[in-house]
């Protein structure tokens, strides 16, 4: 059995079904007669861009990076070690970065200017989560799933100490818990 926190966020697997499909037909619709590139920021966004892709009935290309931020989710000191680069290249393309979630904005404020050096065509950004509430620097975001308030999420790819990433749901507890 799959266990539920006790904090104020819980969006039930049906939710997210429905959300990921409703951002997959915008960017179908926004991308038409393009080649959208998928990046997919590990670990937290590998369900989320799962289903996302299977959403967007064109053709596209996708690659995965993994950054890290240095503290835990609730200390984010804006330094972001890169720990797996991309693969492909992204000059001249249509770039789609997916986030698992936006919480300071730190950590892709500097992905984006680290993808932005590389000259893609366009780059845009989509986040499965967001906790304006938090936010320290300020980002884009042009497909949101889902705005949340302050409170430390899991599950659908987000962990818990590493754990209940595998969780078909998100749930969340209380900050003052963690
Ligand atoms: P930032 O504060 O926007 O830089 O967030 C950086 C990263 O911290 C996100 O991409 C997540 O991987 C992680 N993170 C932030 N808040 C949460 C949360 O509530 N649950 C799980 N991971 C989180
Ligand atoms: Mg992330």
């Amino acid at each position: 059995m799959f266990t539920t926190g006790n904090g104020p966020v819980q969006i039930p697997e049906a939710a997210i079904r429905a959300r990921v499909k409703e951002l997959g037909e915008a960017i179908a619709r926004d991308y038409q007669g393009r080649t959208p590139h998928m990046i997919c920021v590990l670990n937290g966004a590998f369900i989320f861009m799962a289903d996302l892709v299977r959403a967007i009935p064109l053709p596209l290309t996708l690659d995965f990076i993994s950054i890290s931020s240095y503290g835990n989710a609730y200390k984010s000191s804006g330094e972001v070690e890169l720990i797996k680069d991309l693969r492909l290249p992204i000059h001249g393309k249509d770039v789609i970065v997916v986030e698992d979630i936006v919480d300071t904005g730190l950590t892709l404020s500097y992905l984006l200017e680290y993808l932005e050096a590389r000259k893609p065509r366009s780059l845009r950004v989509a986040a499965l989560l967001s906790k304006p509430s938090r936010r320290q620097v300020e980002v884009p975001i042009h497909y949101l799933g889902f705005e949340i308030e302050d409170a430390y999420v899991y599950g659908y790819g987000l962990d818990r100490a590493q754990f209940d990433r595998n969780l078909p749901f998100i749930t969340s507890i209380r900050p003052e818990e963690e």
